[in-house]
């Protein structure tokens, strides 16, 4: 197609990226019409006007006038699982009176790219080596249905927690195909519903699309506060409606020990009456690359960790402690009214943020490049940008080692938020859930192990100890299969029973 008579070349020129079209004679006919259907799709004008705010409000000079604007959360908006022990059992028993009613959804964000991962799939596919080797998609869907069950038993009545997947261009076709593959591992096919969020061309400091090669454009997906476009734009927003759902449990694909739909967080946002909210565990390293929820002239916000500066992230309270130590665990709790407003009224104010990257292209000669240092952005909105609109923001407190250990990179030696460091922050979980339900290990000269949970960034090797979700959701009901037995690792107790497989397993 001649891109002259489809209006594009002025488009293109209007918006200041013709050179989007300079390698077209050479791209052949399928090349040609690939790259039409690419850009007709899109706004440049929006495009723009994305790239100027977000350069606007990126500089390093508001960086440090931000730095200036930051409190520490104040201790009423906190909820904590040590400090309110005696509340805890409350807040469950409101959270799961919450799902019984299928009130609750949860809603994974599961369209990155995994870059630093390095894996070419979906993280959720992912198997980080447990002795089941199920992945993080299986331990979801598994943690979904046992807490279905448990709220059905509960209440003596069915219900359903509905799973919304969002997930990229990138990711989409493997993701669906992967679930469809493996039955939604056991969950209705009819409550597991995948939406696209949308995908943003990468950038030059000029404010030119970058060519990732003569007829393809450079794209990304826009953040996982993309979340807010796509809810509208894909119909998610009305199926909630449909389904009457209240309250939404959103989370990221990467972190094991998530506890999906989590009842006592639920059952403590319920009853605070908050719209929006933030699980958070302790921040104890400066540099650990986690945000903080934190207020910035009066709101709540998360300041990434990409945008603190190393002195703000340093500071500490008369205790000792990180002065912004609300680490987040991207486990936010949504009113559905919240999030619907959010999607009607207020997704066009939020601002991408920006990220300076290598991006490979093609120069004005056709020659690829890959670049050694930061040629352009990519721009990207994040999840937790709409806590500014909350009328009644809380935050909810948890234990690291109970809750928290994202995959993120590939192993290496003493690796941060690896396959090695997530399977052992599982088995040390359950090694003590044994032991809290009055199981012990022995070890092969037939010695009690002791009852020192091992453990602490995957240094020391942990207890090969692994529990189906299908058995527990969050050390449950093991009394019955584990009170006063004695066991070789590596233990697994699962839909079949109790078995300890042979040893050196894993
Ligand atoms: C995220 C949080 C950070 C938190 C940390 C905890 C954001 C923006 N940052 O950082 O504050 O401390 O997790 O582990 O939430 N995703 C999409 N679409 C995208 C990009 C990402 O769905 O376009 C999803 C990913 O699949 C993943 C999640 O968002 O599930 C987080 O993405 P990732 O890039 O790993 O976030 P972090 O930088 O680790």
């Amino acid at each position: 197609m001649d891109p002259n008579t489809s209006g594009l070349v002025q488009r293109l020129a209007e918006a200041g990226q013709s050179h989007l079209l300079q390698f077209w004679k050479e791209l052949g006919p399928e090349g040609q019409a690939d790259l039409t259907l690419d850009l007709q799709g899109m706004d440049f004008q929006e495009i723009n006007g994305f790239f100027n705010n977000a350069m606007k409000t990126s500089s390093s000079s508001k960086q440090e006038k931000m730095d200036a604007r930051m409190e520490p959360v104040p201790r009423e908006v906190l909820g904590s699982v040590t400090r309110d022990r005696e509340c805890l059992k409350d807040w469950e028993t409101e959270g799961l009176h919450c799902i019984s009613q299928s009130k609750v959804a949860v809603l994974l964000l599961a369209g990155g790219q995994g870059t630093r991962l390095g894996v070419s799939y979906p993280k959720g596919m992912y198997d980080v080596g447990l002795p089941s080797h199920k992945t993080l998609f299986q331990i979801q869907a598994e943690r979904i249905l046992k807490l279905q069950q448990l709220a059905e038993q509960k209440h003596n009545t069915k219900c359903c927690i509905p799973w919304y997947i969002m997930t990229s261009g990138r990711t989409m076709g493997s993701t669906k195909d992967f679930f469809s593959r493996h039955n939604y591992f056991g969950l209705d096919k009819n409550n597991v519903i995948f939406f696209q969020q949308g995908m943003l061309p990468a950038m030059d400091y000029n404010g030119k699309i970058i060519l990732e090669s003569k007829g393809k454009l450079s794209m990304a997906p826009d953040g996982n506060g993309g979340l807010y476009r796509a809810l509208g734009t894909q119909g998610i927003i009305d199926d909630m409606q449909r389904r009457e759902l209240e309250f939404i449990h959103v989370y990221c694909v990467d972190n094991i020990l998530v506890k999906v739909a989590d009842p006592a967080f639920v059952g403590f946002c319920v009853q605070k009456g908050a719209d929006c909210g933030a699980k958070v565990v302790e921040k104890t390293n400066p540099t650990e690359a986690v945000g903080v929820v934190c207020k910035v002239d009066g709101r709540y916000q998360v300041v990434e960790y990409s945008e603190i500066t190393l002195a703000t992230a340093e500071k500490r309270s008369a205790d000792g402690r990180l002065m912004f130590n609300a680490g987040n665990v991207a486990n936010h709790f949504f009113s559905f009214s919240f999030l619907r407003d959010i999607v009607q009224k207020h997704e066009p104010q939020l601002q991408h943020h920006v990220a300076q990257k290598k991006i490979p292209c093609v120069n004005a000669q056709g020659q690829l490049i890959k670049p050694d240092k930061p040629n352009g952005i990519k721009m990207e909105k994040f999840v937790f940008d709409i806590f500014q609109f909350a009328k009644t923001f809380v935050v909810y407190e948890v234990l690291r080692e109970d809750e928290f250990s994202p995959l993120k990179n590939a192993d290496t030696q003493d690796g941060k938020d690896t396959p090695t460091t997530a399977r052992h922050a599982l088995m040390s979980l359950h090694h003590r859930w044994v032991l809290n339900a009055g199981g012990h290990f022995i070890d092969e000269n037939g010695r009690r192990v002791p009852a020192i949970p091992s453990l602490k960034d995957g240094t020391d090797l942990p207890i090969k100890c692994e529990i189906s979700p299908l058995v527990s959701y969050g050390g449950e009901g093991l009394e019955e299969l584990v009170k006063g037995r004695d066991f070789h690792p590596t233990l697994m107790i699962d839909e079949h029973g109790v078995h300890e497989l042979v040893k050196n397993g894993v």
